[in-house]
């Protein structure tokens, strides 16, 4: 790393975070976390940012802070609440963290999300990313916040060769941004190299044209911006073979299940399934499989439908069964329920389980 600090040297610093922060204060999208500079709702929008798009965002955010006001509301809630506003944004675990943290806040700190690196980081789901987001949004400190997008910006500002996908290059990235980052005003430079890689320095043909810090750049000098950063491709998915039923009684209900404690999509709701392989007798497996595990026995109708659906590491191949049965065998459970179907609702499922509430459950209903 001599090299970049050689470079860094003679770098025109002050140069480039006037030219980043006037940028941002002139270009910045209104965006309604930036309406507020509440740590709360700073760190309330930076978790649901992590691995999802802002034009997403925006409306669970709006509508999770209006449920949420406060981090003591956040505290009080039941998980199934939280659970149920975080349906369909994915990694589960941002929401349960997050609430297991301002519990935290709310005991030791007296509600005040606190403003120290250390004591930040020390909190439930708070990485390095969200902490030097937190301290430099909404308590204005002088600290580096490096996600993907600022590792894009940064790689070719600088012309770095690392490798982005491996976690240890984010320390380089934080070691350059202690020199750079703008002591006089951290929010709007954070949030402006943010916002540059979002709207002109994109992964694929970047607008260099138009970027404020363009005469800076070591990659736009040399033309090679397209060629950074470095990234590492992920290893492949692996794709399971699936098969759920959605499983109905006489008395208009439907049954469904709350997954595992831990693990993929933990405590959320689902219709029972199995993992299968391509070739099996799907329907015969499906039947053995709630005689063994649900002590039902049921009469496993056709599949009506076929659901992908692609996590980041996994791809579930889904085909959906209709089944009847008689009576309402005896279930009831804190994880296993018979529920009517004019109330799912209320149970928070992930978005491939949501795909077969709409094919089987409310399109049918118009008919
Ligand atoms: N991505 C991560 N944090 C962000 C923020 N505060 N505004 C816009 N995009 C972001």
């Amino acid at each position: 790393m001599q090299v970049i600090q050689e470079q860094l040297r003679d770098f025109d610093v002050t140069g480039f975070q006037e030219n980043l922060v006037n940028w941002f204060l002139e270009n910045q999208r209104a965006l309604p976390w930036r309406e507020s500079k509440d740590p709360y709702r700073v760190w309330v929008s930076e978790i649901m940012l992590q691995q999802t798009r802002v034009d997403t965002v925006i409306p669970y955010y709006q509508a999770f802070i209006r449920e949420f006001p406060t981090l003591e509301a956040l505290a009080e809630a039941e998980e199934d609440q939280i659970l149920k506003a975080w349906e369909g944004l994915g990694y589960y675990s941002r929401v349960r963290n997050l609430q297991t943290a301002v519990k935290e806040v709310v005991e030791k700190y007296e509600g005040t999300v606190p403003n120290t690196r250390e004591e930040i980081l020390s909190l439930r789901g708070v990485g390095p990313y969200t902490a030097g987001a937190i301290l430099s949004i909404a308590y204005g400190k002088a600290e580096p916040a490096v996600d993907g997008n600022v590792m894009r910006v940064l790689s070719r500002v600088f012309i770095i060769e690392e490798d982005i996908a491996k976690p240890a290059t984010r320390k380089i990235f934080e070691g350059i941004l202690y020199d750079l980052v703008s002591k006089e005003n951290p929010s709007a430079f954070n949030q402006g190299l943010m916002e540059l890689g979002a709207l002109i320095c994109t992964p694929t043909s970047p607008g260099c044209l138009l970027c404020p810090v363009k005469v800076r750049c070591s990659a736009n000098q040399k033309g090679i911006q397209a060629e950074l950063p470095i990234k590492s491709k992920k290893k492949k998915q692996t794709v399971k073979q699936m098969a759920a039923i959605v499983l109905k009684n006489q008395y208009g209900e439907v049954l469904i299940e709350k997954r595992p404690e831990t693990g993929l999509l933990a405590r959320l709701w689902q219709f029972p399934n199995m993992e299968t392989t391509g070739m099996d007798d799907q329907r015969k497996l499906l039947s053995e499989f709630l005689v063994n595990d649900f002590e039902i026995g049921a009469e496993v109708g056709r599949a009506i439908q076929h659901v992908e659906h692609v996590f980041s590491h996994l791809v579930w191949n889904i085909t959906v069964f209709e089944g009847q049965v008689k009576g309402r065998a005896n279930l009831e459970s804190e994880t296993r329920k018979w529920v009517p179907t004019d109330s799912i609702e209320k149970y928070a499922f992930p978005v491939s389980h949501q795909k077969i509430i709409q094919h089987s459950l409310m399109d049918s209903s118009l008919a």
